[in-house]
Formats: C-alpha cells, structure tokens, sequence
C-alpha cells in the first residue's frame, strides 16, 4: 500500500463495487462471521432450504416378486409387484409428493416397433394401477421414451438404416402416453427428446379427456455419460446399439438447452426437468432464472452411484455429500429434486 492518491481513471474493481454500495460499512465494522457464529443463527439467515416435498424418487419396477438389487446401483432395488404398494406407500409416509415409474422390460417383450410400449396390460401400466388403487395422495410419474421396449435400446424408431425417426417415434409416443395415462399416471414424463413430443403428446391427450394429466418434459437432457447404471436397471445397455447423440443434447452446448425449455414451454409443458443435474447446474441456473413453469433437477443414475461408490470405500460420507449435491440444485433455483436417494433423505430428515 502507498499513499500516493489513485488516480480517477484507475479504480480498482474492488472500490468500484463498495462505491457502488455507498453505505457498504468496511471491516473491522463488519465482520460477516457474526452470522455464522452458532448454529441458530445460521439456520435464521440461512437462504435455501431442502425439504421432503421437494424429493422425486425414482424407482424401478419387475415382473418378479420380490426385490432384485442392481449391482452398480448400490440400494436401488428392481421392486416386484407383492411390493409395489408396500413400497410406493412408504414413500406416501414420509411426504414424498410424487414417484416415477421405470420398468425393467424382458428381452422377450422388446422388437423393433416397440408395441409392448402402449400395450394396455404392459409392466409400468399395471405397477401403476395397482399404486393408483392401493395409495392415496401421492403423485404417479411415468416415463415416456420407447428405450425400454425397443430392441436395440433406442428411445425411437429406427429407419431400415438405422437412423431414429422423429415422426414415425412422435406417433408410438401418443399410443405409449394415452396407455400410461388411461393406466392412471397423474404426470408424464417425455425422456425421449424427439421434436415437436410436447405438443402433440398435448393435444392427444386432452382429446381423449385426459386433460388433468401434466406433462413434465425432459426439456434440457444432454447425451450424458452418467445414464450407465439406469440403463444397466431396465436392462437396456446391453442391447443398446450407438449412442443418443443425434436427439439428446450436446454436453457443450448451453444456448440450444435453452431454446429446448423455451420450445417446451410454448408446446404446453407444464414442468421441465434439466438432466444430468450436478455436471448441469450452469443449465439449470439458467433455465430456471427465466422459466414461467417450475423446473427440476434429476441426479441421475452416475451421479447417485459416484456418491454411493466413494461413500462404500469410506471416503465420503454418504448422508452429507447427498444433502450437499441436493442443496446445490436448489441454490440453482431448483423447484424440485429427482434422486435414487429420496426414500433414505426423507427418512432422515423425519428421523
Ligand atoms: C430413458 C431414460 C434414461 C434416463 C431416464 N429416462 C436413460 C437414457 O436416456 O438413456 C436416465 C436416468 C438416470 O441415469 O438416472 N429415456
């Protein structure tokens, strides 16, 4: 430090932001520890808050009774129907609002037009009525993509060439939303990331007088190395043929996420979801600084096994990381979390 006055031309940015807080009292006046100094007082300034009613749980459905745990998914299990209501009422307990539905579909059932995805009777549409007749007051997501029914794990049809089609997939995605809403789905939940989903999935299903029925669109998916153990879940990665880079987003790329939220939002979306969540958050700060509609994170699958994985070897602690990544979708302006670790975060919240 010197005392030679600086010159006009030559602030500092430093004295340019206390200038422009004229009344910005200076240190040893403030001293911003004050407000960290016990725990009541930083839970009286504290800005965000996470809360059971922000939690969306994920969970996986079998054809099975019974439980079948996934191996890069430690605590995930695949839940066979004896405990559908047993488990989606456990979840009603705790004040989850809402669960999503993802069905682990035999190799036998899945072809290349990918029928069993809006067959009446199929797997997700059972799972969800017997929870529709066996809970009360809680919210039914179901997935609309057809990578679970499609042989080669696709989330469209695919051309003799090889190519996924956007229309042809447009029409399969109308049969699949009207058997899932006709199964009793409360929210759809378009994954698949083909043009124009949002509007037609609309108006088919207010036509069929599923108007009450809300769709929460996978606005913002990017093309992400992260989805590995869901796909290991429903038993898709090994028929997986490619990747899904020509419909879901470049990691790269921030201005085109955007322009998918808007184009969501003006087709009739009545939530978004940005996906992956932690890699994502500059995504998700965005969009959800500008939406109209409520916008959620989903900590996907690599993100939840990550934690899990470092947790097991003891080098994280489970419990904390997990509170940790969730309060940073909400500092990003998340209205709501996706995560495989609702279930035990509402349990210790309660506890
Ligand atoms: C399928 C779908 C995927 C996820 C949700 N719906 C996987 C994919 O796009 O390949 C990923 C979820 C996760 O990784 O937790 N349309």
């Amino acid at each position: 430090m010197t005392d030679r006055p600086t010159p006009a031309t030559a602030v500092s940015p430093a004295r340019t932001l206390a200038s422009n807080r004229a009344s910005l009292s200076q240190f040893p006046a403030v001293r911003l520890r004050r407000r960290r100094s016990s725990d009541w007082m930083r839970r009286l300034v504290q800005e965000n808050h996470l809360q059971v009613s922000d939690l969306i749980w994920p969970i996986f459905v079998q054809e099975e009774n019974g439980r079948t745990p996934v191996p890069s998914l430690p605590g995930v299990d695949r839940i066979g129907p004896d405990l559908w209501v047993e488990v989606a009422s456990q979840a009603q307990a705790l004040g989850i609002p809402a669960i999503a539905l993802f069905p682990v579909v035999p190799a036998h059932r899945k072809t290349h037009a990918c029928e069993e995805a809006w067959r009446a009777d199929n797997l997700v549409c059972q799972a969800m009525r017997s929870i529709r007749a066996g809970v009360n007051g809680l919210g039914l997501i179901a997935d609309v993509a057809l990578d679970p029914y499609n042989a080669t794990g696709q989330d469209g049809l695919l051309s003799e060439s090889g190519e996924v089609l956007n229309d042809e997939t447009l029409e399969a995605l109308i049969k699949q939303s009207l058997a899932q809403a006709d199964a009793g789905a409360h929210i759809l939940a378009p994954s698949d990331m083909m043009d124009g989903r949002i509007a037609v999935i609309r108006a088919a299903l207010d036509e069929a007088g599923h108007s009450s029925v809300a769709l929460m669109s996978y606005a913002a998916k990017f093309a992400s190395a992260f989805y590995g153990p869901f796909r290991d879940a429903v038993g898709s990665s090994g028929a997986l043929l490619g990747d899904k880079k020509t419909y879901q987003l470049n990691p790269a790329n921030v201005r085109e996420a955007e322009l998918e939220a808007q184009y969501d939002i003006e087709e009739g979306a009545d939530m978004l979801i940005v996906k992956p969540g932690l890699p994502y958050l500059d995504i998700l700060q965005r969009i959800s600084a500008t939406s109209p509609i409520p916008v959620y994170a989903y900590q996907v699958s690599g993100e939840y096994a990550m934690l899990k994985a470092a947790a097991a070897q003891g080098w994280l602690d489970e419990q904390a990381t997990v509170s940790e990544t969730l309060m940073a979708f909400k500092r990003a302006g998340a209205d709501g979390i996706w995560s495989y670790a609702a279930l035990d975060l509402a349990r210790s919240m309660k506890g």
